[in-house]
């Protein structure tokens, strides 16, 4: 089956950086199938050339977060979901392509939300492929611990091991899980909730498609960790502001 894996992407000074790395990544995966959805009101040069370039298999969508959605600068980032309308546009797109297809419905398929930002090995597309229905593993560098992950006795998940409210419905992060696209065709509405509270983004479209006892434990009982939620540094630009003062500073048409 295709792993299709939808990113949410915006324009920053490290996007090319992060987007090149994860493109590169993505390379050494068969059969997989890029989805980016950026957040802007049109597709920018930077990110359809480096598509065009990518050598991937990939679709290109673009998606704004509504104003009063999106983060403004000096905002804590967990004030909102980030991201959200991106996904749902990324499934959007995959659910209207499947029914123009013919057996459309029916074709297996992954799907898995990468964000730009994390780094993933290859052996976590590869313990994905087999999703039946949502195939769950543990997350590195995440929520201030070490890991987060589904704790599996007898084979099943039975809670997770996480910091912060146990009871959420399923308190994993993004990088935690995949749906089988026909999951995800078969239950049309489904779809991330932008209003949920912090931390009950993942909960509103898993809670729509499965229960606990449901999920398939991946990374040998979820006792490996394959992927690890990094986040890049904000570069400083002190220098560069000060030579622009001068009239000195780098060449804006040198693409970062
Ligand atoms: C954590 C989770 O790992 C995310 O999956 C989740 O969406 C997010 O929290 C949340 O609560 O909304 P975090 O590292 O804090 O992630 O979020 P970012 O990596 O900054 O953003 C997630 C994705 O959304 C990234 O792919 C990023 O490029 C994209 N994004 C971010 C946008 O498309 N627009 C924005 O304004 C900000
Ligand atoms: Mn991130």
């Amino acid at each position: 089956p295709t792993i299709f894996v939808i990113t949410p992407t915006y324009a920053r000074l490290v996007q090319k950086a992060e987007l090149t790395r994860l493109s590169q990544t993505f390379l050494h995966v068969p059969q997989l199938h890029w989805i980016v959805v950026e957040d802007s009101p049109h597709k920018t040069p930077l990110v359809t050339d480096l598509l065009v370039k990518s050598g991937l298999t990939y679709t290109h969508l673009h998606m704004p977060t509504a104003k009063d959605r999106k983060l403004q600068e000096g905002d804590p980032n967990w004030l909102k979901p980030r991201g959200v309308e991106q996904r749902n546009e990324g499934l959007r797109w995959l659910r209207e392509d499947r029914r123009a297809q013919p057996g459309g419905d029916t074709q297996e398929g992954v799907i898995y939300f990468a964000d730009d930002d994390n780094t993933y090995s290859l052996q976590v597309f590869e313990e994905m492929r087999s999703t039946q229905r949502v195939s769950v593993w543990p997350v590195g560098l995440v929520g201030g611990m070490k890991y987060e992950k589904p704790v599996v006795e007898g084979g099943k998940v039975v809670r997770f091991h996480t910091g912060w409210r146990p009871s959420r419905p399923f308190p994993m992060d993004m990088a935690g899980f995949a749906v089988s696209l026909k999951l995800v065709m078969a239950n049309p509405e489904a779809c991330f909730d932008g209003e949920a509270p912090m931390g009950f983004l993942e909960s509103s479209l898993l809670q729509g498609l499965v229960t606990m006892d449901e999920l398939e434990p991946k990374a040998d009982n979820c006792s490996k960790v394959l992927v690890w939620h990094t986040r890049t540094e904000k570069p400083k630009m002190k220098r560069e502001e000060a030579l622009q003062a001068q009239g000195i500073g780098s060449d804006p048409a040198v693409e970062v």
